[in-house]
């Protein structure tokens, strides 16, 4: 009888924290251990601890009760091993490449969002084995239908809008609400909606904020006194002030009516994670450990018409997946009187 030697894997998150990362550390962890024997650790802080051999060994008791944490066991950082600012930066590449193979590692299994996954192909295209798990509240990886953690800032985000509500009416102000997205108005989008927003402000939609105020100054006349204003961070605003500032100062200084900021910022990003982002989380993580098994490297694990699939890193990086303006969505909100900013062009 031959000797099998069992594979061994290595885990990491990197770049913004977000809800469901040590759902899906389990989720991989577990499968691999239980269903495939394969032995597992786990690098500290991104690819910084692929970097320095900074790593953990997982057993599977060290993955029991982690599924409901926010944030991540291994820690995070935004630390880019192929970014060359200072000396020595370009031996990065190589110092990974040859830990990946001092550690005896099979396989590595990088949790993240755009830059990780772009960092993840280069590793790919280096030789390591590698595969993807996509996370971030923001909902902008392309390639998959929905990345986990983006339900639960939608909850978040969705409760403060609906808390707005009555502080609004009761002092009939106009409320700006600045959610997160750099690129994308995912959670702009669908927090507005589920909270029942009156103007919505995507990246991907140009506003212009005479329209915007004649939308609200409407419903005043319309015996709607208040409102409720729903931004994405990534509008177009000076970037001196938040964009939420800047839209309530030009609502109140067109309109002379009382406006109000909250900025969500990242109590969006802390926490437990919703049921769905749990689920999701460990069907990405169980799926990508299958996929070790299988051999199906290069690959980033996705989501598609509630199916998973994988496509491949190289499809992934430097795409974004934004808003479409004609997101049904909102298409739907405007049919329902929901602004987007872009209503009365004219106005210029
Ligand atoms: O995780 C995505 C995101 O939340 C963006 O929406 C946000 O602008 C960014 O991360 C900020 O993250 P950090 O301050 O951790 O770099």
């Amino acid at each position: 009888m031959g000797t099998h030697k069992s594979k061994r894997i290595g885990i990491l998150t990197a770049g913004g924290d977000c809800p469901g990362l040590n759902a899906a550390i389990r989720g991989v962890g577990k499968t691999a251990i239980v269903d495939y024997g394969m032995e597992v650790i786990g690098f500290r802080a991104g690819y910084a601890g692929l970097i320095e051999k900074d790593y953990v060994e997982l057993s599977e008791s060290h993955l029991s009760g982690i599924l409901t944490l926010g944030g991540t066991i291994l820690g995070t950082s935004r630390v880019k091993p192929f970014k060359f600012v200072n000396e020595g930066d370009d031996e990065k590449p190589e110092l990974i490449k040859q830990n990946y193979h001092d550690l005896n590692l099979d396989a590595l299994v990088c949790i993240g969002g755009n830059g990780t996954m772009k960092t993840a192909d280069r590793l790919a295209a280096e030789g390591i084995n590698v595969i993807g798990i996509p996370k971030t509240i923001d909902n902008d990886v392309w390639g998959t239908d929905v990345t986990f953690g983006f339900d639960s800032a939608l909850q978040i985000a969705t409760e403060a809008i609906d808390r707005l509500h009555t502080t609004a009416n009761s002092h009939q102000r106009v409320m700006i609400i600045e959610v997160m997205g750099h690129h994308a108005g995912w959670i702009a989008l669908y927090a507005g909606m589920a909270g029942g927003g009156d103007i919505v402000l995507i990246p991907e939609v140009d506003y212009n904020i005479r329209s915007v105020c004649k939308k609200i100054e409407e419903r005043y006349e319309g015996n709607k006194p208040y409102s409720i204003v729903v931004v994405a961070e990534g509008i177009n605003h000076p970037k001196k002030i938040s964009a939420a500032a800047h839209i309530g100062e030009a609502i109140s200084s067109y309109t002379g009516i009382e406006t109000r900021e909250t900025v969500l910022g990242y109590v969006q990003r802390g926490g437990s994670p919703t049921p769905m982002d749990r689920i999701l989380a460990t069907r990405y993580g169980a799926f990508a450990a299958q996929c070790i098994a299988e051999g199906n490297f290069g690959t980033m694990v996705a989501i598609r018409n509630n199916y998973l699939e994988t496509v491949p890193l190289a499809d992934v990086g430097g795409k974004l997946s934004l808003v479409e303006p004609d997101n049904p969505l909102i298409l739907k909100a405007r049919k329902m009187g929901v602004s987007f900013g872009d209503e009365y062009q004219e106005l210029g």
